[in-house]
């Protein structure tokens, strides 16, 4: 019995056409599976394999190159703070140890109680003028303060009011002027109509 849907499996094998290099799809399908799953089984791995006609020992190269591919199971909503130079010199660190304590995990890789969150530390996401930032599932959150991790937190434990949250106008920061973000904007970072940006 496969461990992927029948719908997500469809899903994946629609994903080559889309590139002009079919191995191109390979990140979109594992994250497609992961996002099903909430982490990578080897079983899973092999089914996008399959589904992609591609050697499974390609696949699962892939799957454990990159960091943002888990294989063991993570909270509903995961957290990604840059702790690189730019972050780091801007409060990272408070940020970071805010989040642990919102969330009640003692560190990276961690489950929180209820299931619903867990979180890693990374390097630079490409948005260092935004610092400190995180990723959080997949909207990038800047400018983090730990009143800012507070909201997103609680937000998170009502998704319709995270969704409303992150779409929100940027509040301006208090302490330092910010980038003109059409003059000075983040590689691989694109900004949403309000308050977040997302990966390009
Ligand atoms: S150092 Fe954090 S986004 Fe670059």
């Amino acid at each position: 019995m496969s461990v992927l849907s029948e719908h997500l499996i469809e899903e994946i094998k629609e994903l080559p056409a889309k590139y002009p290099q079919p191995r191109s799809a390979v990140m979109p399908a594992l994250d497609l599976a992961q996002e099903e799953l909430g982490y990578l089984t080897p079983e899973a791995m092999t089914e996008v394999a399959e589904a992609l006609m591609l050697d499974p020992g390609y696949v699962e190269g892939v799957a454990t190159f990159y960091t943002l591919f888990h294989h063991e199971p993570t909270g509903k909503h995961r957290f990604y703070m840059c702790t690189n130079l730019a972050c780091m010199l801007r409060g990272s660190d408070e940020v970071v140890t805010r989040l642990r304590e919102a969330i009640g995990v003692r560190g990276p890789g961690e489950v929180s109680k209820d299931g619903m969150f867990s979180y890693e530390e990374v390097e630079c996401l490409g948005a260092c003028e935004y610092a400190p930032m995180c990723r959080i599932d997949h909207r990038y959150e800047y400018d983090l303060t730990v009143v800012k991790i507070d909201q997103i937190v609680n937000d998170c434990r009502l998704p319709r009011l995270y969704q409303r949250t992150a779409s929100a106008p940027r509040a301006a920061s208090a302490d330092a002027p910010r980038p003109k973000p059409a003059t000075r904007r983040a590689p691989r970072a694109k900004k949403t109509d309000g308050g977040a940006i997302s990966e390009s």
